[in-house]
């Protein structure tokens, strides 16, 4: 393999930046040369090509975002789009590329393989944690501090005007933001899309929590829990229970910026090696992804099949520990 591509897509995630330097670090040591796609599979369409070398990637290891950009694209959802990006590739000599995203992005991957034969190995890149074949995605770790620190915020301000708080934290399928920080919190309850939420029975937690002289409390809602976001529940929870001042944050893109922690750049780095070294290898249409420390493929059809199952035993000890 001679030349590679690398890009990031979709919503961005902290340590793209950190991935995307070990890729390019990774194909220099390994003698490949390496181009940049800006803007995703958007910049494939337009030929938005970036060459890189070693000295691209110099002091990004610590910054959010992504250098090289992110794009939802549309037009890559068409046959055409396609078709252009591949000749874009083609034109450029690219012989592999390292996809950096999400669900969105591997499924697009995919696509484009099986269409155009371009092998892709993508590095789980999206703070919502929620691929299957890895424990953790590049990004999700620095989310959940960022909730965390947010959340210990409002417990001051919550704790001071004895309130109820609603926070809202991303997730619009998956619950693994709302369920690691909300125990990182002690929050009173999780609500996550997973499993169904019984706002009657979440009334009678806070209601003993009240008898119990508990002069404020913080539920954590996940953006797509079933029973709404956190102006939703809160709505619900007020029309019936009204001992609280009831206040919601909702807290929205904060989470999705901010410097990477040491677990997300490490992770990112080691992500983005190893996907360099799987293309030379021969490998395609996987995701690399860590588990239980060792460095596993997984193909993209299973990657993304929201298999990635919440962990029962958290579940659980949230709720043990709120009681
Ligand atoms: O997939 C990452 C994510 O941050 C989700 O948690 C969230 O629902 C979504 O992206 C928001 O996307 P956008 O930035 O396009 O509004």
């Amino acid at each position: 393999m001679k030349k590679i591509a690398v890009f990031t897509s979709g919503g961005d995630a902290p340590g793209m930046n950190a991935c995307v330097r070990a890729v390019v670090r990774t194909a220099m040591y390994s003698q490949v040369e390496v181009i940049g796609i800006v803007r995703g599979y958007e910049g494939m369409i337009n030929g938005d090509f970036l060459p890189m070398q070693s000295s691209s990637v110099s002091n990004i290891i610590q910054r959010g975002g992504t250098i090289l950009k992110s794009a939802r694209s549309k037009h890559f959802m068409t046959k055409e789009g396609r078709i252009k990006a591949a000749a874009n590739l083609k034109k450029e000599g690219v012989e592999g590329i390292v996809a950096i995203g999400g669900d969105g992005t591997f499924t697009g991957a995919k696509i484009f393989y099986e269409e155009h034969g371009i092998p892709t190995i993508g590095a789980p890149g999206t703070i919502d944690n929620d691929l299957y074949g890895t424990d953790y995605t590049i990004g999700y770790d620095t989310a959940v501090n960022t909730v965390v620190d947010a959340v210990d915020k409002i417990r001051d301000t919550a704790d001071a005007h004895d309130r109820l708080f609603f926070v809202e934290v991303m997730g619009r399928d998956a619950g693994f933001i709302a369920l690691r920080s909300g125990i990182g919190v002690g929050a009173e309850a999780v609500l996550v899309p997973e499993t169904e939420t019984y706002v009657d029975r979440l009334i009678e937690k806070l209601q003993k929590g009240w008898e119990r002289k508990k002069t404020s409390s913080i539920i954590i809602v996940a953006e797509g829990d079933d029973a709404g976001g956190a102006y939703e529940v809160a709505e619900k929870v007020k029309a019936k229970f009204k001992h609280y001042e009831t206040k919601v944050t909702v807290l929205g893109h904060v989470q999705r910026g901010g410097s990477p922690t040491a677990s997300d750049r490490v992770l990112a780095s080691q992500m983005g090696n190893a996907a360099v070294i799987a293309l030379i290898e021969g490998r395609k249409n996987e995701m690399v992804g860590i588990v239980n420390r060792q460095v596993i493929f997984t193909p993209f059809e299973k990657a993304i099949k929201h298999n990635q199952q919440l962990n029962q035993e958290l579940l659980k000890l949230a709720d043990v520990l709120s009681i």
